[in-house]
């Protein structure tokens, strides 16, 4: 057993029972080792664009003996997968524009059958825009805490239609709407963040035109 720790825990969580994984940028291969070892997945690729991170990989396959079960590749994003080789992608502990960036440059992602699980650490209103005007839909999206900060997470699935969203929604995703203690830190912290920067545009750049968007969100948050 590995036990993760919550925002690992929360992405791997996500991930189907008995899906072909690609962990993009694995680092220590936590969550990939952790889902063999529980029996939810019978092989993952674990992925890294450093050589590094791969060899804290190894360490842990070999450690607890799954070394045959998680393909080891050097690998900028996407670029090395097939997509034949998968059904479920984790991409976590990345800024959300990197994630987007990583999605852009791998169209292939755009099929019906493969379920992205995104954990943007900054930067999800970017990834949720780009999940929306690419058309995926947003199927989960989840808050925890982890020694006193708030993560999200999110699967998404290509649908084809793009859709349109408020910058509040945009901005909050699904959160606006839950009261569970992590969703609602996590709403606090950007709203928190969305009042800072309007106070500051009032005093130094009244007609800055942001203050309208900012507005608008909090109005409609209300
Ligand atoms: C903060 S660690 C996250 C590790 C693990 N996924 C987690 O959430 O705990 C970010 C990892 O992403 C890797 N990385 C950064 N850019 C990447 C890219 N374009 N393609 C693949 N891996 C990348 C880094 O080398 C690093 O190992």
């Amino acid at each position: 057993m590995l036990k993760l720790k919550p925002r690992l825990n929360m992405a791997a969580q996500m991930v189907r029972r008995g899906s072909r994984l690609a962990d993009i940028g694995t680092d220590h291969a936590y969550l990939p080792a952790s889902l063999i070892l529980d029996g939810a997945i019978p092989c993952a690729i674990a992925a890294d664009l450093r050589k590094g991170p791969l060899e804290n990989a190894q360490a842990t396959v070999e450690s607890y003996g799954i070394a045959e079960k998680v393909n080891l590749r050097l690998s900028d994003g996407l670029k090395c997968i097939d997509p034949s080789e998968v059904d479920d992608i984790v991409i976590a502990g990345m800024g959300g524009i990197l994630i987007s960036e990583i999605l852009e440059a791998a169209p292939w992602v755009k099929d019906k059958n493969i379920q992205l699980i995104l954990q943007p650490q900054s930067h999800d209103e970017v990834l949720r825009k780009w999940l929306w005007d690419n058309g995926f839909e947003i199927t989960k999206e989840n808050a925890c805490f982890e020694d006193g900060k708030t993560y999200i997470c999110m699967a998404s699935v290509y649908t084809a239609e793009k859709s349109k969203h408020s910058e509040a929604e945009i901005l909050l995703g699904g959160f606006a709407e839950r009261i569970d203690d992590a969703c609602v830190s996590f709403c606090e912290k950007k709203l928190r963040r969305v009042k800072v920067r309007l106070d500051a545009l009032r005093k130094s750049d009244p007609d800055n035109e942001e203050i309208v968007t900012l507005e608008k969100i909090l109005n409609e948050v209300k």
